[in-house]
């Protein structure tokens, strides 16, 4: 029996402001699952057609599962919202891609008509579950990821400059410097605004904040403040807090459907599924993963990087950017590329980065109507890269 495959449909994507890792952080004091409840929340309040009881399946993206992030948060998280009992859920975990796989499952889900309307999203709360916190790696673990440097990620972004010397520290610095701005005249634009749900959150000191920025961003960012930081992965190395990506604390979050379920429910969506991809490289340079996943995508999808009008790309580290945009054919300063910033500025919450991404998507995608088609694509620790290739419907 051959069956067509469903039109798969993203009707918003929303995230929670991004804090910073510990006590310092904004949500030091705001659990992984309250910023997950959230989200779910302000889906169906800003999408008054969809009821809580149409969510068959809550899918959701965290790299420590234990702790606040453990029990299958997936499941716990619509019956924290008062949804009832009667709405599945489950927790996925691809490290940093751990939220844009849990869309990609939705995808599969809806084409296959196993579902017609779910939520996928991801979180990580990196403040109270550190990245490594409680692992137990097998005692070959070293041996199957090539050596100790692929543990490490601001490493595997060192081993990216030494294999590829050409990708300078002084273009690192630049690509982040270009990134701090972008992002600066975007908040400043307000285009933050939409995608971004408030809360409530008490900070170290007992105060109380609305919650509705990003904490990371630096603006007024040069080359001369990023020239004397510190490399902290390896002496003398290139990789700094500068041109990384930080520590961070958030959630992002999709509403996903049938395109025939949403036009039941008279919705319009944004976003229509085109291909997905994941592939995996050499996990001592994890960050040159989207440049195979992005290929095979765009294989799958019968494009080419020339049609692909948005591109939002992960920013784990500038070096790792810098080696995609390079070895996809693009140049650094692509203005197709993170229009308004990227990791590098907003932070990086693991788990939560995917969906956040979507979210830059459609909002670019709102204030581009001539756009065809996005990219989201991001690396992952341990070696993989996961692709998706969207059209605008706006
Ligand atoms: C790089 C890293 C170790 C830095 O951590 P940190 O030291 O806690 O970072 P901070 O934000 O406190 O910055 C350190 C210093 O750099 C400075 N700094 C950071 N960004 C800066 C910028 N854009 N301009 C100027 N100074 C900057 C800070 O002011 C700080 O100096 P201070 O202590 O004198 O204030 C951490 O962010 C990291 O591990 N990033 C990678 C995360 C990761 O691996 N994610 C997964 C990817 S796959």
């Amino acid at each position: 029996m051959t069956k067509q495959l469903n039109e798969v449909v993203v009707i918003d994507s929303v995230r929670t402001a991004f804090g910073k890792a510990g006590e310092k952080g904004i949500f030091w004091k705001t659990r992984a699952d309250d910023l997950s409840v959230l989200l779910l929340k302000a889906l169906i309040k800003r999408n008054p057609n969809i009821k809580p009881e149409f969510i068959e399946d809550v899918i959701w993206g965290a790299t420590n599962q234990i702790k606040e992030q453990g029990g299958t948060i997936g499941r716990m998280i619509s019956m924290l919202a008062n949804w009832g009992w009667e709405i599945p859920g489950c927790s996925i975990d691809r490290m940093c891609a751990g939220g844009l796989t849990a869309v990609g499952f939705a995808i599969s889900y809806i084409a296959s008509n196993m579902a017609d309307c779910l939520i996928a999203g991801g979180v990580e709360h990196m403040g109270h579950l550190p990245m490594g916190f409680m692992r137990d790696p097998h005692p070959r673990a070293e041996k199957v990821l090539g050596d100790a440097s692929a543990f490490n990620m601001g490493m595997t972004a060192e081993n990216i400059h030494d294999r590829f010397p050409e990708i300078t520290k002084k273009m690192a610095d630049e690509y982040a410097v270009e990134c701090q701005s972008k992002a600066d005249k975007a908040i400043k634009a307000g285009k933050m605004k939409d995608m971004i749900i408030p809360i409530e959150a008490e900070l170290a000191n007992g105060s109380k904040i609305t919650a509705d920025k990003d904490q990371q961003p630096r603006p007024g960012t040069s080359m001369e403040s990023l020239a004397s930081l510190k490399t902290p992965f390896k002496e003398n190395g290139r990789v700094t807090a500068g041109n990384a990506s930080g520590l961070n604390d958030g959630a992002a979050a999709a509403l996903i459907m049938s395109r025939t379920r949403a036009k039941e429910l008279g919705l319009k969506p944004v976003m229509r599924w085109i291909a997905s991809a994941v592939a995996s490289v050499d996990p001592r340079v994890m960050g040159t993963a989207p440049v195979p996943a992005t290929q095979k995508v765009l294989a799958k999808a019968g494009l080419t990087m020339d049609d692909i009008d948005i591109i939002e790309l992960n920013e784990a580290f500038a070096v790792q950017a810098l080696h995609n945009l390079k070895h996809l054919g693009l140049e650094p300063n692509d203005p197709r590329v993170n229009k308004w910033g990227g990791s590098i500025a907003y932070g990086h919450p693991l788990a939560s980065s995917g969906p956040r991404l979507m979210a830059f998507l459609q909002g670019l995608f709102k204030e581009n109507p001539d756009a065809g088609y996005g990219l989201t694509t991001m690396c992952v620790g341990r070696g993989q890269g996961y692709s998706i290739i969207w059209e605008n419907l706006l």
